[in-house]
């Protein structure tokens, strides 16, 4: 383990909110791994293994898996040497179980910050209406970007569109979003390390909030070293 202090970059949001698409692009900026927990789950599924065939019908729902089989898929991404030097969260953690979880896989050395970002319900459905997931990147798309091609512009693999995108299950996502996240807004709040940002703006403009927040929480940790 390197001295330094990992860069812990929790994405929090409802269903569509964006999370996976800021991901990357922090990811572009930092080189830190992108750690989706749908992305882990639904590879579970597609594999056939115990773990996929005892979420499946879950995640298809719109529920949260129990938090023992997260924690430990999380525990052993997490432990995965492109780790090493930090890594952004997408999708977890969802409730205060996890939240805790987490803190155990934290080192006193690591910087934290948590950004919420901020949806309207019904900027979700027309998202998700019209969005194309490929399997093997997970880089998703808005109907109007993948119209011409039904392939990932990043590795060529072809577009699905997710079994969970139909409205009735994005409502039921957002319902489980609503109830779980206050007390794990109010959670990060107390320790400072809590941001939100308007996830209604285009891509670049969202991320553009992020980049400030994390120059902050650098400048931030600089100062507290110094
Ligand atoms: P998960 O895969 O994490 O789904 P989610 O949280 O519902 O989030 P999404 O992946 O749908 O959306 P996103 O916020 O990443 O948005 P995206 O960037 O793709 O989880 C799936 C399921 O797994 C859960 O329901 C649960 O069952 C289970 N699960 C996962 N984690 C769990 C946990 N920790 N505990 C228990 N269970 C868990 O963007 C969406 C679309 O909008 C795209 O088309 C994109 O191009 C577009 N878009 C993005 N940003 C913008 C923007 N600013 N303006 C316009 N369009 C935009």
């Amino acid at each position: 383990m390197k001295n330094e202090s990992r860069l812990i970059v929790v994405l929090l949001g409802g269903p569509g909110s964006g999370k996976g698409t800021q991901a990357q692009i922090i990811n572009s900026w930092l080189g830190i791994p992108q750690i989706s927990t749908g992305q882990l789950l639904r590879s579970e599924i597609d594999r056939g293994t115990e773990c996929g065939k005892s979420v499946r019908a879950i995640l298809e729902a719109g529920g949260l898996v129990d938090d023992d089989t997260i924690g430990g898929l999380i525990s052993n991404r997490i432990g995965m040497s492109d780790c090493i030097d930090g890594f952004i969260l997408d999708g977890y953690p969802r409730d205060i179980g996890q939240a805790v979880a987490l803190d155990r896989e934290l080192l006193v050395s690591d910087c934290l910050v948590v950004i919420a970002l901020s949806t309207h319900l019904d900027t979700i459905v027309r998202r998700l209406a019209g969005r194309w997931n490929c399997t093997y990147c997970g880089t998703s798309y808005a109907s109007s970007s993948s119209a011409h091609s039904n392939t990932c512009e990043k590795c060529g693999t072809v577009l699905i569109r997710r079994t969970d995108d139909h409205e009735i299950v994005i409502r039921s996502r957002f319902a489980t979003f609503q109830r779980e996240t206050p007390p794990l807004a109010d959670f990060y709040r107390k320790r400072g390390v809590y941001e939100t940002v308007n996830g209604m703006r285009p891509p670049a403009k969202v991320a553009e909030a992020i980049a400030k927040i994390l120059r902050n929480t650098a400048a931030a940790t600089v100062s507290n070293a110094s």
